[in-house]
C-alpha cells in the first residue's frame, strides 16, 4: 500500500519530538535491594489508581500514551518497568508469579491500598499473576489491551512467524535471543544518534503486515506520543538483551497457572480489547482466552485495528472503562 499521506516531514517530527518533555522517572528500592524504575501519569493527585504493565520489549514510558485520558477521567496511572528494562534491576531466574510481590511492595510504599490494572501485550501474564496472588479486595478491575495469552495451552496459530519462533527459541536458548535482541535493537538504542531507533521502529511500522490504521495512527500521533513510544522501546532494550529475552522465555513457557485459575467474578470485572487485524497476537487467541475466563470476562473486538497502536487509539475508552468497573470498597 503506497504511503501518500505523509503530510509532515520526518525531520520536523524528529525535531518536535526532541523538545517534547516526558514525566520524570522515579525509583524505589525493594527489600532485596533490587531497584524498580517507574513513572506516574494521568491525574497525579487522584485517589483512583491504576497500575500499567507495559508490553515487551518496552518500559514504563509507554504509559504516557494514556496520560491525557488519565487526566480527563481523574485516574492516576503508575507504571513500573519490569526487571531488566527501564532501569529496573534484572532478576535472576525470576518467574511470572514472582512479580506480584514487587507490585505489592510498590503499592504499599506509595500508600495505594486498592488499584486497577491495565496490562498491555507482553505485560498481560504479569497482570493475571497479580489476580492470582494479590488479595481480591485490593484489585478493583483489570483491563487487557492486545493481550498475549498462555501459548502453551492456547497455541500460537495465526501468530506471525517471527514472534512464534522467538517465543519458541527463547524457552530453550534465552541467551541466543538476548544476543539477537541486543544486536538488532540494543546497540541502536545506545547509539548517541537518537533518530536511529526511531527510524528502525518506523521501518517496522511500514511493513506490509502492519494494518493501515496503525500506520495512520503513528503518523497522526503528537510529538510527545511518538517520543514516548520510541523512549519506551529504547529504555526496554538499552540495558542489554537479557531482560527482554528472559521475559520472552517466560511468556513462551508455562506461566505457572492457567486462565481457569484466575476467572473473574461479578465483583472483579475484566475487559479485554483486541484488534481484529492483530498479527502479533491473533484475535482467535483472545477469543479462546475469553472462553476460558468465563462470563465475567468481556472481550471487545476492535475492527480494523492491529496490535501496536490499540492503546492510544482507544485511550479514553480504556481508562473510562477502568473507572467504571466495580470498584470494591
Ligand atoms: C489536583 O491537582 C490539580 C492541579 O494540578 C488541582 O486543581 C486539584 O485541586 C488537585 N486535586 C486534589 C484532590 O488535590
Ligand atoms: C505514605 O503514608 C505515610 C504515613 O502517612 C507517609 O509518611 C508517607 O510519606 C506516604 N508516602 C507517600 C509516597 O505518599
Amino acid at each position: 500500500m503506497p504511503l501518500h499521506h505523509q503530510l509532515r516531514s520526518p525531520l520536523v517530527l524528529i525535531f518536535a519530538a526532541f523538545f517534547a518533555k516526558l514525566p520524570e522517572t522515579r525509583h524505589f528500592v525493594l527489600p532485596d535491594q533490587r531497584q524498580i524504575a517507574y513513572g506516574i501519569y494521568g491525574a497525579h493527585n487522584a485517589t483512583s489508581t491504576v497500575f500499567y504493565f507495559h508490553g515487551s520489549p518496552s518500559s514504563h514510558h509507554e504509559a504516557f500514551v494514556l496520560s491525557g485520558a488519565g487526566r480527563r477521567h481523574g485516574i492516576r496511572i503508575i507504571a513500573p518497568s519490569r526487571p531488566g528494562s527501564g532501569g529496573s534491576t534484572f532478576r535472576d531466574n525470576g518467574a511470572i508469579l514472582d512479580y506480584p510481590d514487587d507490585i505489592l511492595a510498590l503499592a504499599d510504599y506509595l500508600n495505594v491500598t486498592q488499584f486497577g490494572i491495565i496490562a498491555v501485550s507482553g505485560g498481560t501474564p504479569y497482570g493475571f499473576a497479580c489476580l492470582r496472588r494479590i488479595p481480591p479486595t485490593r484489585i478493583q478491575g483489570f483491563g487487557v489491551v492486545a493481550g498475549l495469552y498462555p501459548v502453551t495451552s492456547l497455541g500460537t496459530e495465526g501468530m506471525k512467524w517471527p514472534s512464534r519462533i522467538m517465543l519458541k527459541v527463547a524457552t530453550w536458548f534465552p541467551g541466543l535471543v538476548a544476543w539477537v535482541i541486543d544486536k538488532q535493537f540494543g546497540s541502536v538504542a545506545r547509539d548517541e544518534d537518537e533518530s536511529k531507533l526511531e527510524a528502525l521502529l518506523e521501518a517496522d511500522m511500514k511493513q506490509d503486515s502492519t494494518p493501515e490504521s496503525e500506520r495512520l495512527a503513528w503518523e497522526a500521533a503528537s510529538p510527545e506520543i511518538r517520543k514516548a513510544v520510541v523512549m519506551s522501546v529504547r529504555e526496554g532494550v538499552r540495558y542489554g538483551g537479557w531482560g527482554p529475552a528472559w521475559e520472552m522465555k517466560l511468556l513462551g513457557s508455562d506461566w505457572g497457572f492457567e486462565l481457569d485459575d484466575v476467572r473473574p467474578d461479578e465483583d472483579n470485572e475484566l475487559v479485554m480489547w483486541h484488534g481484529d487485524l492483530d498479527t502479533n497476537v491473533p484475535l482467535t487467541m483472545a477469543q479462546k482466552a475469553a472462553a476460558r475466563l468465563g462470563i465475567h470476562a468481556e472481550l471487545r473486538v476492535i475492527p480494523d485495528q492491529g496490535h501496536g497502536s490499540l492503546t492510544f487509539q482507544k485511550a479514553d475508552e480504556i481508562v473510562g472503562a477502568m473507572k467504571g468497573m466495580a470498584w470494591r470498597s
